[in-house]
């Protein structure tokens, strides 16, 4: 079949090095991102790591606590010891009384554990100098917020569809993946993203719809590795992996009609197991070895 592109590989040098700037520094984007979601719903139920939990926390709410006693137990435990937690949080519990706030020695804790962060200055953060700002998050924890969940979903709507849309455009120059995984790889992200909005606003609604929200995340994920990897392969690896190395197994099981597609995908894995158990073993006896190292130092 002739193709009415230029492969990925054909292209100009400058256009390759255009390509895969951007790719590189969007994939490093995407991992700062998977880092922030970490450290701020990662954190959500105080322990670290992402877990449904934490999905549920940051938008159906801990509905057994207020958003002020949350936060002091997730994300926000490593700005204050454990006994101004528990002060803040007996101060909530009694009725978060404007006379106690200073009785109590409240109002000295988040002047210096909290408004350093939590001011005017501060965009996007609550400015805690205000004793009724503070006061709205000593009320059941409902989630987020219906204006924070606009807000987030208009800028990921659009932000998202960008990076989408050049990862595609640039993807779509491939040529070893046949047109139909072609169309499935670069429309899946948009469905998957549309998904994952929606998943909040369900979620925030029903916490069983926490792991449409994990899903869906993984979705695009999959789908931006897919695309990304192919890419940058075909750019500038193309000889070693699809004519001379692993890549042309894929290529052979794609285009052999012949085998069912369940020995296609034996045969693949048996030339993949062929080639990684070597690398494997060598990596393993080279770790053994560097530990045995490290022991006998110690
Ligand atoms: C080092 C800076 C920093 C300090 C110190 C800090 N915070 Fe925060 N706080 C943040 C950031 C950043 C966020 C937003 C995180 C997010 O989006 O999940 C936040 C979010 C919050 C929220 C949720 C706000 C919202 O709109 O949902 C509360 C409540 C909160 N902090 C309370 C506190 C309290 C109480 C203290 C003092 C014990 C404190 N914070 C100290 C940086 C800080």
């Amino acid at each position: 079949m002739t193709t009415k592109y230029t492969p990925l590989k054909d292209h100009d040098t400058p256009i390759k090095v255009l390509f895969t700037g951007y790719l590189c520094t969007v994939g490093v984007g995407y991992l700062f991102a998977l880092i922030q979601i970490l450290f701020t719903h990662g954190m959500a139920d105080g322990k670290f790591g992402l877990s449904v939990d934490d999905i549920v926390y940051s938008y159906y709410g801990n509905r057994s606590g207020t958003v002020l006693e949350n936060q002091l137990n997730g994300a926000m435990k490593a700005n204050a010891s454990e006994q101004e937690r528990f002060d803040i949080i007996k101060w909530v519990r009694d009725g978060a009384d404007h006379d106690d706030y200073q009785d109590d020695g409240i109002e000295k804790i988040i002047e210096t554990r909290c408004v350093l962060c939590h001011n005017e200055n501060a965009s996007g953060l609550p400015n805690f100098k205000k004793f009724d700002v503070l006061k709205t998050y000593t009320i059941e924890d409902t989630g987020a917020t219906f204006s924070s969940l606009t807000r987030v979903s208009h800028i990921h709507l659009f932000g998202i569809s960008f990076i989408f849309m050049f990862i595609g455009l640039i993807f779509s120059f491939a040529e070893t993946t046949s047109v139909r995984i072609k169309c499935i790889a670069i429309g899946m992200p948009y469905g998957f993203l549309l998904a994952d909005i929606l998943s909040w606003w369900l979620t925030k609604i029903d916490p069983v719809f926490a792991w449409l929200v994990i899903f869906a995340g993984m979705g695009m994920g999959v789908s931006f590795m897919f695309m990304w990897v192919t890419s940058i392969l075909e750019m500038w690896l193309y000889k070693p992996v699809f004519i001379d190395g692993i890549g042309t197994y894929y290529l052979k099981w794609k285009d052999d009609p012949a085998s069912s597609p369940l020995s296609k995908f034996l045969v693949l894995a048996k030339k993949a197991q062929v080639y990684l158990t070597p690398i494997v073993k060598t990596a393993i006896s080279k770790a053994m070895a560097y530990l045995d190292k490290l022991i006998k130092k110690s």
